[in-house]
């Protein structure tokens, strides 16, 4: 039974379980893990021995603000100006319903109320927390820290963290390190979540299969901190960063921080991608039922010289071979043969449609292809109409030179009328013509970022301003022109998180489509995020970072783990390649359903010389199992050797399952101790293999 000062909120597979703790005015975890969990003494209970600490500083605080936790990291930071920081509450009320908790603190002399708010997911083992900040006094207060939670794991050696790290061009990476003791931080300040590193933490004991992950919901400046503390637990805080170092709250202002998505797996690292990858369904709700068509889209065959002719070329061979959708990416509108000028000004360019942009878009339709248009809304180049109308429209700090990056300069969407503006544009633009599909991109973090002539500059939090602009604008779309899809890309993979994730149908992960590059993106994309929003396009891009080659059917497998799209300069394919290509696209038409809503498994890693993705769909008896060939390609074995093998997991040992294609029936329990067979040669280096369950 639920004693008065404990509560527990129960997901579909597991328990998280708050209690007052009895050494002080705080809320702290007191279980954490499967269902049944909490039944028990806390594993969470401690010594209460403190030597130059306090006791806040040793609990596995849910929330503690600086002053009540002096020294071992707090959640909030307030004070009013000019006096000294700190923060001394009392618990205040309790509020629980089904798969809710809200628990309220309150500091009378500072004039603050916290509210640490709790929310289960139906139909997934994800938790959501946020704290509503409340300035009840007749001054007001200045926020220097707002993490929107605390997280802790308790371990019994070194953490084992697991993060998603990058660069432009090279987003997602898997990376883990073991944090026996300090600190490990890492954020943005780039306005949006940026490339270097995902708001994504996953966190286990040591080598425990059991696995801990939190994702922050916030499209702009952020940080996650995760700290071994003395007790013997990480501690996860998290929290959106003001641009201005602090936010100021009136008084009778609430102000919500983001929230932080929380989440647990006994299954590894492995099962926690299927509690995310559910999650993703989840806030795609209604729209995951449509099938994402498969794309072309013209940027890496045309780049910025785009012109009715050439892109009608590109799409006739396109619909060829099976695509359904052609999207215009940048260079479409005047002043745009180079990445210098353009943006802002957002008609299409006449000498580039010379018989109408209309009839362009219908000759692209009459081939039965859908239509759609990459934009940059936030973005406005110097020589633009725009900008000569509109110069306070950027941000710029008064007296300081406005720095180019990619040559342009960034609206500031947290203004109405520049929202407004953006909204009218892409009204006007989904509604002239028959556009169903829309690339979303953003190039150039602020650098001088302030409203140029605006009061109390340190009051304006402007990052929040821009995230509340660009989720209106995205609400807008669903709600004003709900038959188009939304792709959201900021020059690759700057800007996913959940946010955007719940407003957009697909995002672009990287701009970086070679083969072996590619899948290492997308190995670490698919630990955080499903299938059905991997956009994934099939290029002749050479490697960047490993330029190992590999084949067509290497570039469709990989294409094909999430959304497929092509992006390759059709126009020079041989014969060949194009029946090749269609014979892929027919097959990928096939198994979307499948791997869009399926359970997914990572069947080893790309450094291991074969890797596969599993897709199971139970209810369809279906598993499609995506197996590339990631080692050396030295030729058909001339010796004796076996074939490569791929283990697959979570089948039934005893049901059997039947490969069409290749005609053999395997056991349950054969896949699952020998595993799928794969000889590889130099010019085998991909397959996908689709078992029936029997
Ligand atoms: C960056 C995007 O990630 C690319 O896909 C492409 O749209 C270019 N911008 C266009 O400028």
């Amino acid at each position: 039974m639920t004693s008065p000062r404990r509560w527990t909120l129960r997901t579909e597979n597991t328990g998280y379980t708050v209690r007052l703790s009895p050494d002080g005015p705080w809320a702290e975890l007191d279980a954490w893990g499967p269902l049944g969990v909490e039944d028990g003494p806390s594993a969470l209970d401690w010594s209460r021995r403190t030597h130059f600490i306090t006791p806040a500083d040793a609990a596995p605080a849910e929330y503690l603000p600086y002053g009540l936790r002096p020294f071992a990291g707090a959640d909030l930071v307030a004070s009013r100006p000019g006096e000294e920081r700190g923060v001394w509450w009392d618990f205040e009320a309790v509020e629980e319903a089904a798969g809710s908790l809200r628990l309220a603190f309150a500091d009378d002399v500072i004039g603050l109320r916290a509210v640490l708010c709790y929310s289960t997911v139906p139909g997934t083992d994800v938790i959501l927390r946020w704290t509503e900040l409340t300035c009840t006094g007749d001054r007001e207060l200045r926020l220097e820290r707002i993490d929107s939670a605390g997280v802790t794991v308790p371990v019994s050696g070194p953490a084992r963290l697991t993060y998603l790290t990058g660069q432009w061009s090279q987003e997602f990476q898997h990376t883990q390190l073991d944090l026996p003791r300090g600190t490990f931080t890492m954020g943005s300040q780039q306005a949006v979540p940026g490339h270097a590193y995902a708001p994504w933490l996953a966190v286990q004991d040591g080598a425990s299969e059991a696995a801990y992950g939190v994702a922050l919901e916030w499209s702009g400046n952020w940080h996650m901190t995760a700290e071994a503390e003395p007790g013997g637990a990480v501690r996860v805080r998290a929290g959106r960063v003001p641009h201005e170092g602090a936010v100021f709250l009136a008084p009778g202002e609430t102000l919500t921080t983001p929230r932080l998505a929380c989440a647990f797996s006994p299954d590894g690292l492995d099962g926690l991608s299927r509690v995310w990858h559910r999650y993703e369904r989840h806030l795609a709700g209604e729209r995951l039922r449509r099938p994402r068509k498969v794309l072309y889209n013209s940027w890496e065959a045309t780049g910025f010289d785009v012109d009715a002719a050439g892109q009608l070329e590109l799409a006739k061979v396109a619909a060829d071979i099976g695509a359904e959708l052609f999207v215009v990416d940048d260079g479409w509108f005047p002043g745009r043969a180079d990445d210098t000028g353009g943006l802002g000004d957002w008609y299409p360019d006449p000498a580039a449609f010379p018989q109408g942009f209309g009839r362009f878009v219908e000759e692209v339709r009459a081939l039965g292809l859908d239509f759609g248009l990459w934009v940059e809304p936030e973005a406005v180049s110097p020589n633009s109409r725009l900008y000569a109308e509109h110069p306070e429209w950027v941000y710029r700090i008064d007296g300081r030179p406005a720095r180019l990056v990619r040559n342009q300069l960034l609206l500031d969407l947290g203004r109405t009328d520049v929202q407004d503006f953006v909204i009218a544009t892409l009204d006007r633009l989904l509604t002239e013509h028959a556009v169903s599909y829309l690339k979303w991109d953003m190039n150039r973090p602020p650098t001088e970022r302030g409203r140029p002539g605006a009061d109390h500059a340190d009051h304006l939090d402007l990052d929040a301003q821009h995230v509340a602009g660009y989720l209106r604008v995205l609400d807008h779309l669903r709600a004003a022109h709900p038959h188009v899809t939304v792709e959201g890309c900021a020059g690759g993979g700057g800007r996913i998180e959940h946010a955007t994730l719940a407003r957009t149908d697909v995002v672009w992960p990287s701009d970086n489509t070679a083969p072996l590059d590619r899948l290492s993106i997308q190995y670490g994309f698919l630990h955080a995020h499903a299938p059905h929003v991997m956009s994934s396009w099939v290029t002749d891009a050479p490697g960047v970072f490993d330029p190992r080659p590999r084949s067509l059917a290497f570039r469709f497998v990989n294409a094909m783990c999430g959304v497929l799209g092509i992006g390759a300069d059709l126009r020079a394919w041989t014969g060949e390649q194009r029946a090749e290509a269609a014979r892929w696209i027919a097959r990928y038409k096939d198994v979307r359903d499948v791997v869009h809503h399926a359970d997914v498994r990572l069947l080893g890693t790309p450094a291991d010389p074969t890797f596969g993705v599993q897709y199971d769909d139970p209810a369809a008896g279906r598993t499609v199992v995506a197996a590339l060939s990631t080692g050396r390609l030295d030729g058909a074995p001339l010796v004796p050797g076996r074939p490569e093998r791929l283990r697959l997991r979570g089948l039934d040992p005893r049901a059997r399952y039947h490969d069409a294609e290749s005609g053999s029936t395997y056991s349950g329990a054969h896949l699952l101790h020998y595993g799928l067979p794969f000889a590889w040669s130099a010019d085998h280096d991909a397959d996908l293999v689709v078992l029936t369950r029997q």
